[in-house]
């Protein structure tokens, strides 16, 4: 066996004095790091396999979100399009496009495309779409103005104070169910009204204990 305690360990006392400042400045860079950009994923936009621009598709083009995520009203989850349905238009559209070639090799061997996922909450967290979208939570909200995005970037930190900070009063980020996909809505001038409304239609309660998300 070789040493035990590193000869320094001798200068206990430099020890407990270099810790004694290290100690609070740790304690910094820990809430620093806690509430940064980094810790959160704010800005995180992973290069897809292929540049689907939602930019393009949605921003351009005019296509609604459900035409691709059709299953975010009836699910937790929000689905990324199989490949048939860039086939729909790449069929024709561009289909000699050397961009568009793992799309075609999709669509030739079956294989799934692999988009590489961009939110993602701790599996210990639970989160669905589907009471969402039907409460009146536009896609914008949450993830941004996605159809003036050449590549996906999370917009918000999904953290737990975050979501919280919403479900304690969720009342000014509610709009009527039919603009959910509108990445342009404006709240009318007399909110009050609206809101009125929105909770008389469809009363919302979004859980602020523990088990509400930690089931
Ligand atoms: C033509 C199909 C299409 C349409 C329309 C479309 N998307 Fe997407 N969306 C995709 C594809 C493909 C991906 C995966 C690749 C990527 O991230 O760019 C994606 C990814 C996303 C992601 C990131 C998913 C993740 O991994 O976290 C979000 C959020 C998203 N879309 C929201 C929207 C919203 C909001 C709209 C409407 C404003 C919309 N999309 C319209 C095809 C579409
Ligand atoms: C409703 C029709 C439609 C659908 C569905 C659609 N696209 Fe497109 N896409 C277009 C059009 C139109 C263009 C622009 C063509 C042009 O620039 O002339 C385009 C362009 C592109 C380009 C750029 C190609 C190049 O060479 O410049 C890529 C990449 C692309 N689409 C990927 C996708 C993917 C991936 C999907 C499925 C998630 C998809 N598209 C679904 C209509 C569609
Ligand atoms: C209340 C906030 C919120 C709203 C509103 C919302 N999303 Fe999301 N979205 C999230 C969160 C959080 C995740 C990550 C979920 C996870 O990891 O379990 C996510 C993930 C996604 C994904 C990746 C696949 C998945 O489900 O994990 C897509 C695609 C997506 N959202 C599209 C949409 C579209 C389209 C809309 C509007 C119709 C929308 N979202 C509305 C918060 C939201
Ligand atoms: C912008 C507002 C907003 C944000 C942000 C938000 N929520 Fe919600 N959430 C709501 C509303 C409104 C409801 C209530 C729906 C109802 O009562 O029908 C809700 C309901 C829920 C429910 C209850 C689902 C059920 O089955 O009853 C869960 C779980 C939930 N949210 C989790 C989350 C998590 C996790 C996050 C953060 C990643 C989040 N929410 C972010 C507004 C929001
Ligand atoms: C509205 C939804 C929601 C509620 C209510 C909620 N949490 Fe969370 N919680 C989350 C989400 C989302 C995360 C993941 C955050 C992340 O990945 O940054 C999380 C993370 C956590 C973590 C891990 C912390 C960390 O820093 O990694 C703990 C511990 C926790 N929650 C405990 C609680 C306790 C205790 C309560 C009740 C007092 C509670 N949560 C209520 C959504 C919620």
């Amino acid at each position: 066996m070789g040493q035990i305690f590193p000869p320094s360990w001798n200068r206990l006392p430099i020890v407990a004095a270099i810790a004694g400042t290290l100690g609070p400045t740790l304690a910094i860079a820990g809430v620093w790091y806690y509430f940064s950009p980094w810790y959160t994923d704010v800005g995180y936009r992973p290069v897809q396999p292929v540049p689907y621009s939602h930019r393009l598709h949605v921003g351009e083009l005019g296509l609604d979100c459900r035409y691709c995520h059709a299953s975010v009203e009836i699910s937790n989850v929000a689905n990324v399009p199989p490949t048939q349905t860039c086939m729909n238009c790449h069929q024709t559209v561009k289909r000699d496009s050397a961009l568009l070639a793992p799309i075609r090799d999709s669509a030739q061997s079956g294989r799934p495309m692999h988009w590489i996922r961009v939110h993602n909450l701790p599996d210990y967290a639970y989160f669905t779409h589907r009471v969402h979208v039907t409460a009146g939570i536009g896609c914008v909200t949450c993830h941004g103005r996605i159809d003036e995005m050449e590549i996906v970037t999370q917009m918000t930190p999904l953290s737990m104070s975050w979501c919280l900070d919403c479900h304690r009063n969720p009342a000014p980020y509610r709009r009527p169910v039919s603009e959910i996909t509108n990445m342009r809505w404006t709240p009318p001038r007399d909110i009050q009204a609206l809101t009125a409304l929105l909770d008389r239609e469809r009363p919302v309660n979004p859980p602020t204990d523990c088990s509400g998300c930690h089931r």
